[in-house]
């Protein structure tokens, strides 16, 4: 299975503009036989807001909304799954930052990301359900947006759903996740896609470096801090079911749940 990052430089509120720039790469990616691309957070809309009304104008639904309805047809065209980051509109009042999963047979899911970064509060609503894994035939998928990432427990639960490729959109300020994502994927014996963005917007600059692991934690391969570029890995996802880490040891088995009570607790 050939997967990949997108690391782009999307144009701050400027969604058509940035519609295009996606089919532009989703191109990229068919040409080159890619089965699942991950796109960055808020690829669309662009991240540093200045108003909470100016989120909302930006959001869409999923999958009702344009996006959505473009990826599902691109991941038709070029017989791939598609995830990407955008802010999401409901009818209630309040937005979400999600991502949108596409396959080639349509609208497969929708993550609504839990922790929010810095005056993402401002801007949103946090995600009120666990992440789900997607059981797709090829593949079984986990999906976090960005600063989830600070936040192992969200991994382990994915881990514990079965997931095999924890694909994470970012829009990182920080330098740290990408470090994160090593551990990440030893511990949980799983594959990261991390695709993030790179450019400014105000006082805040993108930190690209875009990476996928492997389930020993190895880096695969990994972007540029500030050129754009499409960075794919060839996996095989099946590995991610052996969780044996040496022949005595398996992450699952061995844990000590009896002991982890204190987790659950404020
Ligand atoms: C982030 O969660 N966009 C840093």
């Amino acid at each position: 299975m050939k997967v990949a990052a997108a690391q782009i430089r999307p144009f701050f509120a400027e969604p058509q503009k940035n519609r295009q720039l996606l089919s532009r790469y989703c191109k990229k990616a068919g040409q080159q036989e890619i089965d699942l691309l991950v796109f960055p957070e808020l690829c669309v809309s662009g991240y540093n807001f200045t108003s909470k009304k100016q989120a909302e104008v930006l959001a869409e639904p999923i999958p009702g909304g344009p996006t959505t309805q473009l990826w599902m047809r691109l991941a038709e065209q070029y017989n791939m799954v598609i995830i990407g980051g955008l802010a999401e509109s409901k009818q209630s009042s309040g937005i979400y930052n999600s991502a949108a999963i596409v396959g080639p047979n349509g609208f497969i899911g929708c993550y609504r990301k839990i922790h929010l970064f810095a005056r993402e509060k401002e801007w949103f609503l946090p995600g009120q359900h666990p992440p789900s894994v997607w059981k797709l035939p090829s593949v079984s998928l986990g999906v976090l947006v960005c600063f989830d990432w600070a936040f192992p427990e969200v991994s382990r639960i994915l881990m514990l759903e079965g997931c095999e490729i924890l694909c994470l959109p970012a829009n990182l300020v920080l330098p740290y996740a990408q470090r994160v994502m090593i551990a990440r994927s030893l511990e949980n014996r799983f594959f990261t896609v991390l695709a993030n963005r790179i450019g400014s917007e105000g006082k805040l600059t993108f930190t690209g470096r875009s990476q996928i692991t492997n389930t020993q934690g190895d880096i695969l391969i990994k972007g540029a801090k500030n050129r754009t570029g499409l960075f794919s890995a060839v996996i095989n996802p099946a590995k991610a079911q052996n969780k044996f880490l040496t022949n005595t040891n398996h992450i699952i088995q061995d844990r000590r749940v009896d002991l982890y009570q204190r987790l659950l607790h404020e």
